[in-house]
């Protein structure tokens, strides 16, 4: 960890009080550890917005018996091999899969692959985690 430099700030009584429930709520002991998580969460929301090199995880539950889903799933990430870091698969009952995969590019490349997985007729549902590589984050 780099040199921690201490500051101090002024809150308002009930917005302070409203910190420390969501703090304690979210499991928190250590307030200076929350607070560097917040900033480091409002960055990546940043990294995002400005387009930066991004990572994150593309989730999706799908019916491998949609004609053809599985394949052109499969070909997706093929044409964006080079974002695409890993894949994987787990056959969740009979009929259903879930797949995660993990990618790395510009935000809004990564966002369009996300968008272009999860519309396929047959996902039944899909979310993309947004993450940032670490330079961002130190
Ligand atoms: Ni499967």
């Amino acid at each position: 960890m780099s040199d921690l430099r201490r500051l101090s700030i002024s809150l308002e009584e009930p917005l302070l009080r409203r910190l420390e429930r969501l703090r304690r709520g979210s499991g928190y002991a250590n307030r200076s550890e929350f607070l560097r998580d917040l900033v480091r969460a409002k960055l990546v929301e940043r990294a995002w917005e400005a387009n930066e090199e991004a990572v994150g995880t593309i989730t999706l539950v799908y019916d491998h018996h949609v004609r053809e889903l599985g394949a052109r799933l499969t070909q997706m990430q093929h044409d964006h091999h080079t974002a695409i870091l890993a894949t994987t698969h787990v056959h969740l009952d009979h009929d259903h899969c879930l797949e995660v995969i993990l990618v790395r590019g510009r935000a809004g490349q990564v966002r369009r692959i996300a968008d272009g997985l999860i519309q396929h007729k047959g996902v039944l549902h899909g979310a993309l985690t947004m993450s940032a590589t670490g330079r961002q984050l130190a």
